[in-house]
């Protein structure tokens, strides 16, 4: 995706950081296409469990895309004016989770608990929003959910802003959610799923 402008002037997040940080995603997608074009000459006869070329690339794709796709969700929904939830979201979000409020609550908990990500997701196939954590770049994915929220704990979102310090950066991205992008998505999900009833 192309670096938005909205990104370089957050509240309590700084452009410096974010630069910094922007840099490491561009360094997921280069990363990617050298996978990609290595995987195309390797041998899938000497593929192996224990150690082979072939599952290297494999493994190291998904570490690839999931760097590029978290990345990609959490850029879009930084905003210092973003707005507020959409009574659509706050609808689901209070079904689900039991509120907007206690959403926040739950987000400060699993981005405290995750060592790489806390998401918030819809699941497709069960119909309904719930959160999850990420250890890296490929953990945990669940089968027919889609990230609408990525909260970014690792290390290199926040040491520069807040030290070791990662509810002030918890708390700061918080302010900084674009409910406008996020409501958008959310949007777009109800909109497939009513397309896909007809
Ligand atoms: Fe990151």
């Amino acid at each position: 995706m192309e670096k938005p402008g909205k990104i370089l002037e957050l509240d309590g997040i700084s452009a410096e950081s974010v630069e910094a940080h922007w840099g490491l995603y561009e360094a997921y997608c280069k990363k990617y296409n050298e996978v990609m074009g290595k995987l195309e000459s390797a041998d899938r006869g000497a593929a192996n469990q224990i150690y082979s070329e072939y599952r290297g690339l494999r493994e190291m794709l998904t570490f690839a895309i999931g760097g590029i796709k978290n990345h990609e969700v959490y850029f879009n929904n930084l905003s210092a004016n973003g707005g507020e939830p959409s009574d659509q979201i706050a609808e689901q979000l209070t079904k689900d989770l039991g509120g907007v409020d206690d959403f926040i609550t739950e987000l400060k908990a699993a981005g405290m608990a995750a060592r790489g990500w806390a998401f918030l997701a819809w699941d497709w196939q069960w119909m309904r929003l719930d959160l999850h954590i990420g250890d890296a770049q490929n953990t945990f994915p669940v089968w027919n959910a889609s990230p609408i929220i990525a909260l970014d704990v690792y290390e290199h979102a926040y040491i520069a802003d807040y030290s070791t310090a990662r509810p002030k950066y918890i708390e700061a991205f918080i302010r900084n959610l674009d409910w406008n992008a996020i409501n958008e998505t959310w949007a777009g999900i109800q909109a497939t799923h009513e397309a896909l009833r007809q």
